[in-house]
């Protein structure tokens, strides 16, 4: 399976850095909705689901957390731990979050509003969706 991950250009100077997110320049969906994850406990997973139409973009815009991601067929881990690095979640992607550091920020933007009939939350179910 390919990790898509998008790079960001990072406008940084003598002042600090500064990374915009901007639909068609470098996030591929009309963003209708940001979260963002933090204050994450130690040894916490999180995620356990995939989605039946969501894309999302998640960045670590601090600190580090690692992604499982499970089209069914394979999985592959990748840990994020750069803010200018977005890991682009298609539909139909179970994802696992873990390994968070204290300092961790994880920023998501998704291409819909919060809907939870969207959501894939048993991995049998997901399995059998995907066979
Ligand atoms: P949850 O789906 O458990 O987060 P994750 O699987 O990404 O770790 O979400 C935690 C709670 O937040 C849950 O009660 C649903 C709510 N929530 C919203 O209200 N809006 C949102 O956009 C998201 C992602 C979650």
């Amino acid at each position: 399976m390919d990790i898509q991950l998008i790079d960001f250009q990072q406008h940084g100077d003598e002042r600090g850095s500064l990374v915009s997110l901007e639909y068609e320049k470098n996030i591929p969906f009309k963003i209708k909705r940001v979260y963002y994850i933090f204050n994450t406990k130690e040894n916490v997973i999180r995620g356990y689901h995939a989605h039946k139409d969501l894309k999302q973009l998640a960045i670590c815009i601090k600190g580090s957390c690692e992604f499982l991601l499970d089209d069914g067929k394979e999985t592959c881990s990748i840990v994020l731990d750069n803010p200018n690095k977005g890991l682009l979640i298609e539909s139909f992607m179970w994802r696992e979050m873990s390994s968070f550091s204290q300092d961790c920020v994880l920023l998501v933007l998704a291409d819909e509003v919060y809907n939870e009939m969207d959501y894939v939350r048993d991995y049998n179910e997901f399995k059998k969706m995907v066979s």
